[in-house]
């Protein structure tokens, strides 16, 4: 038997929005893990004996992280987190949901600013999707003022002067009386991988690739 055959393969799932998705299409394919269904569970770590497939939930940003260090071999977060760490990983497949945009957002009275390219502030989660957007993109030089949440709160306090953040439903921008100004990029959930394993494992992570593809058309 190949050595291979005895080996787990380890999954990296983001906590939070994505999980439950992304639990349900694993689901679909065969890929079950029933003790990481309860909800109340404080365990991290969870293994399908038959499958030799072991699951763990992770902070989003830190996905990559794992997967690229091999900790992981597959990876599941949003095309946000992939592109603002910037790591040395295989993306293969866009899974077509949780899909929202990736925004410059903040005041109408920002629009000004903005369409003058006057030195902005910006707060945002995203430092280096925000810096790329503006100094690359519209070759605007910016303040770049790093947040870890609620980001929303920087043009309303007078911290920046617009955000770079996800916007999905709009409703939290619209609640506070903020707007979307432009907009930076599509985002969705993707599926990573690991570049050794993608060589070790290729015959079994292709397969499980395969089959999510085909189960999303
Ligand atoms: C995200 C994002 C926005 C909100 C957008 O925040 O940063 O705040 O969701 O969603 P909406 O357009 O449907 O209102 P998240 O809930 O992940 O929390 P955080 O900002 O505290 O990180």
């Amino acid at each position: 038997m190949d050595m291979n055959d005895q080996k787990y393969l380890v999954f990296a799932l983001c906590k939070g929005r994505l999980a439950f998705k992304t639990l349900e299409l694993l689901e679909k394919i065969g890929i079950t893990c029933e003790e990481m269904k309860d909800k109340d569970t404080r365990k991290l770590v969870f293994v399908n004996e038959e499958l030799k497939c072991k699951f763990f939930l992770a902070k989003g940003p830190d996905i990559p992280t794992y997967v690229e260090s091999g900790a992981a071999d597959i990876g599941v977060c949003g095309s946000d987190i992939i592109q603002e760490e910037n790591r040395r990983v295989y993306e293969v497949l866009d899974l077509g949901f949780g899909k929202c945009r990736m925004c410059v957002c903040g005041p109408e009275r920002a629009r000004e600013l903005l369409s003058h390219r006057e030195r902005i502030r910006v707060a945002t989660k995203y430092p280096a999707i925000a810096k790329d957007y503006f100094f690359n993109v519209k070759n605007q030089t910016v303040d770049i003022i790093k947040l870890n949440g609620s980001v929303e709160l920087g043009p309303i306090v007078g911290l920046s002067d617009v955000i770079v953040d996800i916007v999905e439903t709009g409703s939290t921008l619209k609640e506070n009386g903020l707007m979307v100004l432009e907009e930076v990029c599509p985002l969705s959930a993707r599926v990573i991988v690991n570049q050794v394993s993608m060589k070790m494992q290729n015959e079994r992570i292709c397969a499980i690739i395969e089959k999510l593809k085909k189960e999303i058309q």
